[in-house]
């Protein structure tokens, strides 16, 4: 268990000094806006991220108290089910920015920010599926139930599979395994000579 929050504070320390860095590169893209589409697009990203920022500040101390042995760790306390429920959000998001470095990428591809960029993705990428498992070895810890809320659009069950985007979902090595009949398939049903065939 106590490796667990160990582990949680480090990787959200980490996703931190991240994501302050993802502000710096994109707030002059904020202030050179040439229209209100593109402002509004990098603004949106970046206040979530800020607001994401503010939530750790909260979240961060609590969970130093805890890993300083300060802090109770009973799911009798309020307070600790609160926590619990806190980094569960943080779990989503990870995720969320996960997605929204996927999204810049699009933009900053070729230029001297590709390059950090994707080095903050992959490792969020890794983070997200780390925070994952440390979340459930802390829910059967604690009898706890998924919190809803953070799970993300991707893994949920009862949302069409055509709003998901499988690459979130799952570890990179899986989603190529799972990828491939899909591709087969997509191409089966494109080919010529398959459709005169059927
Ligand atoms: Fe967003």
């Amino acid at each position: 268990m106590t490796s667990s929050f160990i582990q949680m504070e480090e990787i959200f320390n980490r996703t931190q000094t991240a994501l302050n860095e993802f502000k710096d590169i994109i707030t002059p893209v904020i202030e050179k806006a040439k229209d209100d589409h593109e402002r509004l697009y990098w603004h949106h990203i970046y206040e979530e991220e800020d607001h994401r920022s503010d939530r750790l500040d909260h979240l961060l101390p609590q969970l130093n108290k805890i890993n300083r042995n300060e802090g109770t760790v009973s799911t009798d306390d309020r307070e600790f089910v609160y926590l619990l429920q806190d980094i569960s959000l943080e779990k989503f998001g990870l995720h969320n920015f996960l997605e929204h470095l996927d999204l810049s990428l699009y933009t900053f591809k070729d230029t001297e920010f590709e390059q950090p960029i994707q080095k903050l993705r992959d490792m969020t990428a890794e983070d997200y599926q780390q925070s994952k498992q440390l979340l459930e070895r802390l829910n059967e810890e604690f009898k706890m139930a998924d919190y809803q809320a953070s799970v993300p659009t991707d893994e949920k069950e009862d949302i069409d599979t055509s709003l998901k985007v499988e690459a979130y979902s799952q570890p990179a090595g899986e989603v190529e395994k799972k990828e491939e009949p899909n591709k087969y398939k997509n191409r089966k049903k494109l080919t010529v000579g398959s459709l005169k065939h059927s």
